[in-house]
């Protein structure tokens, strides 16, 4: 099955994709961590997109739709997750025909709803394993006491530019303007399935499993 993650900064979309992804054997396909990627390579689009991403504002939906599209052809597994993508109604629109064209569809949409407040407190507190990418938070899932990340032991922690209070604005504004329309779109689709994204990752965890129907 084929799903999106869909919800505002910090909302959880990667923490629970991880966890679908060592649970289920599905994909994560995030457009955030694909961008990054490039920044770091030092590619020509990664250059470009570089200070748009720190300030908190959007990529242009033809470098993310691209990106996305790439993956489609290259990526194998069991259902894609879509964690950040598709942000705009253009998106949306781009991945459906994509899905068309690669005889793909969409199994369902999870709206991880959080208030502003929290979002705040849990971005301002995010660091990932520099190595592997795994998710951590100062108050709600620190760092191991020794100093090495449960999932691939390495020592090296990282937190995101645009993790300030200033960008996170922004990041916020952008969500509520142009992503928020998606959830009337898959409401309409028939795909919706809202879940409460306050509670504790794992009580997270199990109402994405039941409204996923396993
Ligand atoms: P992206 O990387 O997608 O960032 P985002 O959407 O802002 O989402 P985050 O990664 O910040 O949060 P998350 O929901 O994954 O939360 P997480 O699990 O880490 O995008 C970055 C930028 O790239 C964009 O601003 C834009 O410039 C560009 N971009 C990307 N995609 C684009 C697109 N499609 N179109 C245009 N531009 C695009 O959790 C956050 C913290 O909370 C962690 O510390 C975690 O440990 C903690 N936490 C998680 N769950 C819980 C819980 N249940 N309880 C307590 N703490 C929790």
């Amino acid at each position: 099955m084929n799903i999106i993650l869909i919800g505002p900064p910090g909302a959880g979309k990667g923490t629970q994709a991880r966890i679908l992804e060592e649970e289920r054997g599905m994909v994560q396909l995030s457009t955030g961590d694909m961008l990054r990627e490039a920044r770091t390579s030092g590619t020509e689009m990664g250059k470009k997109v570089a200070d748009i991403m720190d300030s908190g504002g959007l990529v242009t939906d033809e470098i993310v739709v691209g990106l996305i599209e790439e993956k489609l052809q290259s990526a194998e597994g069991d259902g894609f997750i879509f964690d950040g993508f598709p942000r705009t109604l253009a998106q949306a629109a781009a991945l459906d025909d994509l899905l068309r064209a690669n005889k793909q569809e969409l199994g369902a949409v999870v709206e991880m709803k959080v208030d502003d407040d929290a979002l705040v407190a849990r971005i301002t507190a995010r660091s990932t394993c520099a190595n592997c990418g795994e998710v951590y938070n100062d108050i709600t899932r620190p760092i191991p006491d020794d100093g090495k990340c449960s999932v691939c032991g390495a020592s090296d922690f990282k937190r995101r530019a645009d993790d300030n209070e200033e960008s996170l604005r922004t990041r916020l504004m952008e969500y509520y303007k142009k992503t928020a329309p998606l959830i009337g779109y898959y409401y309409h689709a028939g795909l919706l399935n809202p879940v409460n994204g306050l509670g504790e990752i794992d009580e997270v965890k199990a109402e994405i499993a039941a409204s996923l129907g396993a």
